[in-house]
Parts: structure tokens; sequence; C-alpha cells
């Protein structure tokens, strides 16, 4: 395919950053394998990395059965040799720990460290993730390497970052029904409810006479004959999310010992099965694994039309969410750890990106904050399970078509080499445990938190306004003009008095506050807000066919509420009934708006607040750092942006006035 022209790019001009505002280095890097490839082909990798402009390197990460081939007989040398090698040629080591792979032998040693799946059966070896969180014998293991990593390497000055384990919940690993996983709930349990009364009372264990007479007889929530009890089902998420905090703590505190050096991890495209704010919490630096192509045909709910317009592209806002998500999990960093180069082996379909993708996701990375985009992975493997995933070289090192566009960016970095993110005037509450909740009675098939929250977010894009996330435990709101909160079923205490002081606009539901954290109905009934007189007396899922239209245009699907209270009605449906109950600017939204509805809701919202929209058509996206403006076109055409031509997967950027 030829490479599309570009637009004439404006000049390069980088006006000082406004106080206040964060400032950083960007840079590039790429995931690699030392283990795979020969001794001697190290120093040409290494060279033609640092040659391409890249900074980073991260090696490591699955490398267990040759750091220690036998129990207990470490083999550094390999990685002394190969970390020297990479320093050498001027690059930066993320080295990651190994212990996503475990080796055969771990399972001689812990013959139960095997998470096993709801139907009770153990995940076997032969791939990876292959351990339960829970296990107490695994993560002494765990503790061990780490440490003995730590010790090895946490002075070397070639090793400027570390990376904790790999891609925690990946392959569905998050939930384990294994025996040891059984005793650690029992244990969470007992210091949670502190008693058996409490904990039958706080579930409603009366119900279908579920009551226990010790914590020792709760088992998992799994094999029953019909649903569990959704507190139930609900403390056992909370369980497992802790478990996959505590996991990546003892990680971090182990490599804080030795190290200066900042600590990430590396999270994934909609994967909500554990708290990422407080993973994060122990952590320097978020990062994600960024594959557009991938999770455009594997993760997204999206039209076939859809679908086959952005085949070659990804979709133009699922990147962006999580990168504005993952910049909110890092405090402000944040990094791509993995962008995907070429065609990858896993989803249903494999398309190659079109040409220009690769810098243009990179950009787009770039524009939302990010300090580093790593490309996911040097070489092509010719073996195993990943011989379809392309890498920036072939299998056979000849350059794959990424690679020129790596070392075009690398060059634009050097023009533009800092990034200013600016805090948005607009801020979406994004909860982990909602989406539990969400899973744990959804009540209409196709009912689902992240889905809800992006369909708000896809929004704000379309009216090219620029967004942070906010966790739920903000216990202010000053920050933002206008605030979202979809779907969050629990408000916390903090956040409901930081909603009620809020002068801005403020838009909640469908849903919000419709729970107890013990998943039982509030009483009153919810919303139950301090700052707004409106109780929900009945709700209805829909199927997807079902719309009902609201006046002045759009309408509400999948989800409805009726309202009842002293409140303002500014939206309702055709027939009268209210949709939006407001007392000032604070407003709760009883249904799930469509695309039509949710671009009024945003205009009206925007207006309120005097925030500025660009809205924007078909695949161009904007967004604005504290110095420039970056417009995107993920379309395969070229298309026009206020009288300039933005090329066919092609970004430009102009100084903001
Ligand atoms: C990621 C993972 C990498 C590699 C990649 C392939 O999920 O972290 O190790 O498997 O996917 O796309």
């Amino acid at each position: 395919m030829s490479r599309p022209r570009r637009a004439t790019r404006l000049p390069l001009t980088t006006p000082p950053l406004p106080d206040g505002i964060n400032s950083m280095k960007r840079a590039l890097g790429v995931c690699y394998y030392p283990e795979h490839w020969p001794e001697d082909q190290w120093p040409d990798d290494a060279a033609r990395m640092a040659e391409t402009g890249l900074t980073w390197v991260r090696i490591g990460e699955f490398a267990w059965s040759r750091l220690e081939p036998q129990p207990d007989r470490l083999d550094f040398g390999w990685l002394d040799r190969a970390i020297e090698v990479l320093g050498a040629a001027g690059l930066k080591v993320v080295l990651g720990t190994p212990t996503a792979t475990p080796p055969r032998w771990m399972l001689d040693r812990h013959p139960d460290m095997l998470a096993q799946d709801a139907q009770g059966r153990p995940r076997k070896f032969g791939s990876r993730r292959h351990y339960c969180f829970s296990h107490p014998g695994y993560r002494t293991e765990c503790a061990r390497i780490v440490a003995a990593l730590a010790e090895r390497y946490g002075q070397n000055s070639h090793v400027a970052a570390w990376q904790t384990d790999n891609e925690y919940g990946c392959h569905d690993t998050t939930l384990s029904y294994s025996a040891a996983a059984r005793d650690g709930f029992r244990h969470w349990l007992a210091q949670r409810y502190q008693s058996v009364e409490a904990l039958n009372r706080a579930w409603g264990n009366v119900f279908w006479s579920m009551e226990y007479r010790s914590i020792d007889d709760i088992d998992l929530p799994n094999q029953t004959v019909t649903e569990p009890n959704p507190a139930h089902l609900m403390a056992f998420r909370r369980y497992a999310s802790d478990q996959v905090v505590a996991f990546n703590r003892l990680q971090s505190q182990i490599i804080r010992r030795q190290s200066a050096a900042p600590i990430l991890h590396n999270y994934m495209g909609r994967i909500t099965d554990f708290d990422h704010f407080a993973v994060g919490a122990d952590l320097d630096i978020a990062s994600w694994d960024s594959y557009p192509i991938g999770f455009l045909s594997d993760r997204l709910e999206a039209s076939e039309d859809h679908k086959t317009a952005f085949l070659h592209q990804g979709d133009p806002d699922f990147q962006a969410f999580h990168h504005d998500l993952y910049r909110a999990v890092g405090r402000g960093r944040w990094w791509i750890m993995e962008q995907q180069p070429g065609p990858v082996n896993w989803a249903p379909w494999n398309p190659a990106p079109l040409t220009g993708m690769a810098r243009l996701w990179a950009w787009e990375a770039f524009a939302h904050g990010a300090e580093a985009v790593c490309y996911f992975r040097w070489r092509q493997a010719p073996f195993a399970q990943e011989q379809m995933h392309a890498g920036l070289l072939r299998p056979d090192s000849a350059a794959a078509p990424a690679l020129d566009e790596v070392a075009e960016v690398a060059r634009e970095l050097a023009e533009m080499p800092e990034a200013g993110t600016v805090r948005a005037d607009i801020a979406i509450i994004f909860d982990y445990a909602s989406a539990w909740a969400w899973e744990v009675q959804p009540q209409g098939k196709d009912f689902d938190y992240f889905r809800l929250v992006f369909a708000f977010y896809r929004a704000l894009r379309r009216a090219g306004v620029s967004v942070d996330f906010l966790p739920s435990d903000s216990a202010s709101l000053k920050s933002h003009k206008l605030v979202f909160a979809p779907g969050l079923m629990t408000i916390p205490p903090p956040l409901m008095t930081a909603m009620a002081a809020h002068e801005g606009t403020l838009i909640l539901g469908p849903r919000t506050n419709s729970k107890t954290p013990d998943f039982a109905t509030p009483v009153p009934l919810p919303p139950a807000l301090d700052f707004l007189d409106a109780r929900i007396s009945l709700v209805e899922s829909l199927p997807p066919a079902i719309a009902i239209s609201l006046q002045g245009g759009g309408a509400v699907r999948h989800w409805l509420e009726r309202l009842e209270g002293n409140f303002k009605v500014t939206l309702k449906t055709t027939d009268g009934a209210p949709i939006m109950a407001s007392t000032g600017s604070k407003h709760y939204l009883a249904g799930w708006p469509d695309d039509t509805a949710l671009d009024r809701i945003v205009a009206d919202a925007c207006k309120a607040e005097g925030i500025a929209r660009t809205p924007v058509t078909g695949g161009l996206r904007i967004r604005d750092t504290a110095t420039h403006r970056f417009v995107f076109n993920y379309g395969k055409d070229p298309a026009d942006f206020a009288g300039q031509t933005v090329s066919a997967a092609g970004v430009l950027w102009r100084p903001l006035a």
C-alpha cells in the first residue's frame, strides 16, 4: 500500500508552559526478549533500537525458567549480559518481574497453586498466568524471585524502571475458585464482618434459609443450583480484587527496598476485574497495553458498519478512553507499555493497520500525556503461541511496516520533546466496584457498566472536549466544572459531601447510588441523594430494539426508571414521563440516553458551564495539550478540519492561540 499524503504540518513552536501544568519528556520504547535470540544477535538488536530512536526497552517479564532453571539454582549471567548490552547502546531498561510465568517445576513444589475456574477445574500449565493470587506458597516464591532480582539489579544504572508481573487479570485470571481462594475468602470475611451474625444480617441470608452458623461454613459463590446471593458474589469480587492489590504490593515493597527507579504495571483494555486505582496506589506510573485493531474486533459493541469502517485503524475513542482513565490511575503519570505494531494473533480477525496508524496511535497517547510509548514487540517470534503476531522486525530481521513510522515519530519527538497535560474542565467518575456490581446483578442482558460509561465518553469526544477521570473516593470535585457519574452503584459518603458542595454541573444516573456496599437496596429509595429530592419507584430493563423517545429528540434505551419526588423536570419522554430530574445545576438521569440524547445533554451542560465545544464527525478526533491542539483522523479518507486537510490515518497539531 502506498503511503498516504500527509497534510502540511504547521510550524512546531512550543510556547512556554503556564504554571501548574504537568510537563514531561516523551520517549519511545520496545518490548524485547533476549532469551528468545542468540546472544551474538543482541548487540545488533540494541544498536538498531537506538538507531530507530528508541529510549526504553522492557525485558524479563516471562523469563523465570531461564532465571531459575532448577529450583533454587539462579542463573543471572545471561540477564547481566543482556542488560549490559542494551545499556551500552544507550537504552534504558524496564525490568519485568517474571511472576506471570512460573516454571513447570514450581508445580512440583506447589501442586495446588493453580487457579480453578468456576466449574472447579484447574487451569493447567502450558501457557501463562497459571497461578492463583490467593496461594500463600506461590506468593512466597514470588517474593523470593523478586527479592533476588531487586538485590541484583536495584542499583544497576541501566535499570531505570520496573514492571510488576504482566497484565494482572489477563486470560480471565482474577477470579479463582481454588481451596486457597476459599480459605483466603473466609479469612477476609471474618475481618470485614467480625461475626457470622453481622454477615448474615448484611447479606440478608434469611432469604432462602441461607443463614450460616460459622464463617468457616461459607464457600465460594460458584456451582450453586441457581444464582448465589448477590451480596455473596459482590463480597467475593471485592476479595478477589484485594488479592491482586496485595500480590502487587508485596512485589513493589520488595523492589523499593533496593531501588529508587519507578515501578509500574501494564494494565489492559476494558478489564475491570480488579480495582486499578487501588493497585496503582502502590506504583509510581500506570501503563497499559494498547491493541486498537484487536480491541475493535474483540472487545467492543459496535455495528458491523462501524467495525468495517475502522477495521484497519481501531475505534477512534477506545484508546483515548483508556489513556484518560490510566492517567488517573497513575495520578498523572502513565505510559503505553505495549503498542500494537501490525496484525496481532489473538482477536477473532487480525487485519493490518493502515499506513500511518503506528504513528497516529503514538501521538494520540502523547497528546493525552503519555511519557512513553513502547511497541510490542521488537522481532516477531518464529515459534510458539505468538508466531502470527507482528513486531517491528519480521522473523528474518527485515523491517516490518511499522518500523519506519516509529523512526518518524522519534524524529518528530526530537523536535517537540515536552508534553504538557492540562486538567480538563470535565470529569467522569469511574469506579471498579460499580463494574462488579453491574455484573453481579445486571438486570438487563446488555446492561454493562463499561459500556454505559463509554457511551458518555464517546459523546464528549464527539463534542471535541477533553476529559479526566476521577476515582469514586474523591473527596472534592472543585477541580472540574462538569462532572458525570453514570451508573455509580454506591456513592461513598465523602463523595456525597463533595457532590453536595459542588458548584458546577453534576449529572448522575442511571442507577447511581442504587445499592449499599453490601448489595442491598437502600431505603429511603435510590438515588438517596443529599441534594436532590428524587426517588426511583420502579425500574425496567428493555430489549435493544426498544427506544423510548424524548421530547426534543433522541431516546432512552436498555434501562428506564420511574421517578417521583420534588424536582424540576429538565428532560421528558414524549409521553411526559420525567427522564432528567434537576435541582439547580444538579441532575439525575433516569435512563440510558442514546447518542442523540447524549449529544444534547453534553451540549446543554457545556453551555451552562461556558465550556467551548468543537464538534467533530466521522473519524476526526481532537485533544488539547497545554500548548497545542492535536487533530487525529481515524478515517480511511482525508478529512477537513477547520479548513485544513488531515490525511487518512494522519495527525496534525498546531499551537493553541
Ligand atoms: C499482551 C501481553 C503480551 C503479548 C501481547 C500480544 O496482552 O502482555 O505478552 O501476549 O498481548 O498482543
